[in-house]
Order: C-alpha cells, then sequence, then structure tokens
C-alpha cells in the first residue's frame, strides 16, 4: 500500500519511533485498551509535494485557536486506537493533520482518514507554547503509567514538589534525567479545553512531566523516545518506592547533601 512515508526515511524514523514507544507503553502495562496518546510536530520534515497533497477531510475544529501551529503538520495516534495496533501499524492506527490559516481547525492529509485523539486540544495546546517558547521539544507524550497514577490518589504527593522530591532521592539517576521534577495538575475532564490551558500552566512552571492527578502523565521532549524515559525513570523510583514499603519500611532517600551534590556535578536545573 503506498504512504506518505515512501522515500522520506526522515519522515519514516520519526513515526518509527512512535511505533516503538508504543510497544514499549503496552509492554509495560500503560495502555490498557485505547489508554493513551501521541503527537509529534513533524513539519520540519515537509516537502513541497506533501503540502500539495489533498486533504482526506474537510475541516475539523481543535477547540481551540493556536496562533504559533498556524501551516504546522503533526502525526497523531488515532483516538480510540490501541497503543499495541499503533506499534504493528502507525500509519493505518494514526494519521498526519495540518493545522488550517486561523489556527483554529485542521484537516487530515495522509495515509488514511483517521480521526486524532480525544487530547487534541492538550497536545496541539502544549506544541503552540513550545514554539512561543523557541524550544527544541517537539513531541508529546500522554500514558497511564500505574505507579505515577497511585501516587496522585495521596493529598501528600499532591502537594508542590512532593512527589519530585521523593521521586529525586529514590535513585540517583532521576535527578539526573528527570531534571524538572514532576508537575501536578488537577482532577480535570479528559480531553477537554481546561485540562489543555492547566497543562499549560504547569509546564510554564518549568516542567517536562505534568501528572494529570487520577489519570496519567503528560510529558514534552525533543523526541518520543526521549519524552518516554523521562516517564520511564520517574515510574522506576516510583516502583522503588512501592517495593521498600512493600518490604515494611518508609525507604530512608537519598539526602538533601546528596541530591544538591548531584545537581551541581550534571549542571542540572532547579
Ligand atoms: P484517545 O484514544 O482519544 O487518544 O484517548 C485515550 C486517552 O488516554 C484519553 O485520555
Ligand atoms: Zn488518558
Amino acid at each position: 500500500m503506498k504512504s506518505i512515508l515512501d522515500k522520506r526515511p526522515a519522515l519514516k524514523a520519526e513515526v518509527d519511533k512512535v511505533a516503538e514507544v508504543a510497544g514499549y507503553l503496552w509492554q509495560k502495562g500503560w495502555a490498557e485498551r485505547n489508554g493513551g496518546n501521541i503527537t509529534v510536530n513533524i513539519t520540519e520534515f515537509v516537502d513541497d509535494d506533501m503540502r500539495a497533497l489533498p486533504a482526506l477531510t474537510g475541516p475539523r475544529p481543535i477547540g481551540k485557536t493556536l496562533p504559533h501551529i498556524e501551516g504546522c503538520w503533526f502525526f497523531c495516534k488515532g483516538t480510540g486506537r490501541r497503543m499495541r495496533d499503533l506499534a504493528r501499524n502507525p500509519m493505518a492506527n494514526g494519521s498526519i493533520i495540518r493545522i488550517l490559516p486561523g489556527c483554529g481547525s485542521y484537516e487530515i492529509v495522509a495515509d488514511a482518514p483517521v480521526a486524532p485523539t480525544s487530547e487534541l486540544p492538550s497536545h496541539l495546546a502544549v506544541h503552540d507554547y513550545l514554539l512561543t517558547k523557541g524550544s527544541r521539544y517537539r513531541a508529546s507524550l500522554h500514558t497511564h503509567p500505574i505507579e505515577l497514577v497511585a501516587l496522585t490518589h495521596s493529598r501528600k504527593w499532591l502537594e508542590k514538589d512532593a512527589a519530585t522530591r521523593m521521586l529525586w532521592s529514590m535513585i540517583p539517576e532521576t535527578r539526573a534525567f528527570c531534571p524538572r521534577g514532576l508537575g501536578m495538575v488537577p482532577y480535570m475532564l479528559p480531553s477537554s479545553v481546561e485540562l489543555a490551558e492547566a497543562t499549560i500552566r504547569t509546564l510554564e512552571e518549568d516542567y517536562d512531566v505534568v501528572m494529570w492527578e487520577k489519570h496519567g502523565v503528560f510529558a514534552v521532549d525533543t523526541d518520543i523516545m526521549d519524552a518516554f524515559d523521562q516517564v520511564d525513570v520517574l515510574n522506576k523510583a516510583a516502583q522503588i518506592y512501592i517495593a521498600a514499603r512493600g518490604m515494611g519500611f518508609e525507604p530512608e532517600g537519598m539526602n538533601d547533601v546528596q541530591l544538591r551534590e548531584l545537581g551541581e556535578a550534571f549542571g542540572l536545573p532547579k
């Protein structure tokens, strides 16, 4: 079957990374049914032949006007589609969309008219925000990591940076590879514009990864593999905490001096 990825190796490599990460999400048990979604800003891979392609659908509203993504192109997981299917066949379970002039709507361009994720308002609002900041980040990931979601069922861990401090202190890699920590967004209706706006506000506080209370995480990074790595590192720290609690004790955690030393040695923010 013909695909927009044919003879476009750089674009194909981006979509292949999405498929690889989708497989990891399923294997980790973070992607029940259609749980989670991925979008990648692929505008840098768009050529004149792609720009000339007719749309597969008419314009569809985003639900928000996002002035900085005008003319941008995105790969998006399809709504209701399974990560395990995205892993096997990304272009049949996701689609490529372009944002139309006016920045309030998009059309689907390739390969099939697969409607994008219901969390599109959050994803596109985040991409818009990243462009305003001049960020190099091009990928955003929403997933349901079991142990991190479990933490958000306790008021204690919803306090600003309480979970960040605990997770950083479980194993040095967490501080090093998730240096901005874990932001918290209070519970809001999935796929709502309010959730999108709260996500931006929390990312603006200088986080790369934010929790949606009792729902999942939302992470951004240069590509989808790096976004996945940040969530993976954080969830591993949560698992270490839970393992210690399961052995019947409260883990000691690295102390503030050790964490500061790590921050200085690696030149880490915060
Ligand atoms: P979609 O199937 O629409 O991407 O939704 C999955 C999800 O996790 C919603 O929060
Ligand atoms: Zn979700």
